[in-house]
């Protein structure tokens, strides 16, 4: 079976790649800026992804190519590997060598072509997709034990210690580890994790707002920052140790935003659990109260939406009523609304968005029909 990465890969190194590999993005159903607070999460992989075509070489160079950023090429060797700021992309794959030559010292370089079609910026984890891609080619073409898990926590380390986001380990995990037509209950801090199917007949819509916002990480980090706080207040390991009676009885004593942070925590860890039960009866009536919660969560404790999410988030939920739901998905500050709807309801609740989002932002949003799929894995070619 011949492959466009392929394609691309031969026609810039003139010959033929050793592996191909495809990682791909999530959606998270429920349970936003809980991962990095120990807690829980429900998310799942879907039908965009990074592509990968590499070829080994017996030097210590790599040479990048992003063929969606004007195909552009980045060499450098692995023993001087250092920020990028020039070519921001490609820390995620310096940032990943880096971790990956701490635990498997003897690797060598590699000729890489890169293409994905996951939107940038959209809460879709197109930063993760690319990072557990380029694992996985690397331990494809070094033949390195790393398992999902694993592939996760050095995606997660390159994020946190190289390109500069302290993020969780969600957006690693799911795309390492994630299963077809399922979303998962992870526990994020025993890295375990239970399968969640979709109803029969619901699925899952993912709604661009096509706005981004600027400071992103710096706004991120600040909030990761903001639950340490409070988990140090109450001299926990994490806000996953701290209960919403605990939190009340200490609110007077806490300054009032990080009382509102941790409260979003807390309370989205009880929804996220009790959102795998809801997939598993099939209570769509109950899931969707849960979503329509977490969002507002999100917006007034967390403080991380848009005007133009809240925006989508409510014509959905109102246009769902009790038969599905819709919430924000991902980090947050621009991005996605991601709403589990009736399977024939998909093409009207598209039409009516598209018109009321125009018609109240002059905006375009983009939809997408997700498929859920399988973790990273390397292709036939
Ligand atoms: C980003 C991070 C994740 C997670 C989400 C919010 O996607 O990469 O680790 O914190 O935001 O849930």
């Amino acid at each position: 079976m011949n492959n466009k990465v392929q394609d691309l890969f031969e026609a810039r190194f003139q010959r033929m790649p050793d592996v191909i590999c495809h990682a791909p993005g999530r959606v998270n159903i429920i349970g936003d800026h809980t991962d990095y607070n120990d807690g829980f999460v429900l998310p799942a992989a879907i039908n965009f992804g990074t592509d990968i075509a590499a070829r080994k070489r017996e030097d210590n160079e790599v040479k990048v190519v992003a063929y969606d950023i004007n195909e552009e090429l980045v060499i450098f060797s692995l023993n001087n590997n250092e920020f990028d700021a020039q070519h921001s992309w490609s820390n995620y794959v310096r940032g990943v060598l880096k971790m990956l030559l701490v635990e498997f010292p003897k690797i060598n370089g590699a000729e890489l072509m890169v293409t994905g079609n996951v939107p940038q910026g959209a809460g879709l984890s197109s930063s993760a997709s690319f990072e557990i891609a380029i694992i996985k080619v690397f331990s494809e073409l070094y033949e390195l034990p790393i398992d999902g898990v694993k592939a996760a926590l050095i995606g997660q380390a390159a994020e946190n210690n190289f390109v500069g986001c302290s993020c969780g380990i969600m957006d690693q995990l799911i795309s390492a580890m994630g299963k077809e037509n399922h979303a998962m209950l992870l526990d994020c801090r025993s890295l375990t994790f239970k399968d969640a199917p979709l109803p029969t007949g619901m699925a899952v819509l993912i709604v661009n707002s096509n706005v981004k916002r600027g400071l992103v990480d710096s706004e991120y980090n600040l909030r990761h920052e903001q639950c340490e706080s409070v988990a140090k207040h109450f001299k926990r390991k994490a806000l996953r140790d701290v209960s919403f009676t605990e939190l009340e009885e200490q609110k007077i004593a806490l300054d009032s935003t990080l009382y509102h942070r941790a409260r979003h925590v807390i309370t989205e860890n009880n929804r996220t659990q009790e959102a795998l039960k809801c997939l598993l009866n099939s209570d769509v009536a109950r899931l969707s109260i849960l979503m329509a919660e977490s969002h507002q969560s999100l917006k007034d404790d967390f403080e991380v939406t848009t005007p133009e999410m809240d925006f989508l988030a409510d014509i959905l939920n109102e246009k769902l009523g009790s038969e599905g739901g819709a919430r924000m998905t991902g980090g947050g500050f621009g991005g996605c609304v991601v709403a589990i709807v009736p399977e024939q309801r998909a093409d009207e609740l598209i039409k009516d968005v598209t018109k009321a989002y125009q018609d109240e932002y002059k905006l375009s949003a983009s939809f997408y029909s997700c498929t859920l799929t399988s973790g990273a894995f390397r292709k036939q070619f």
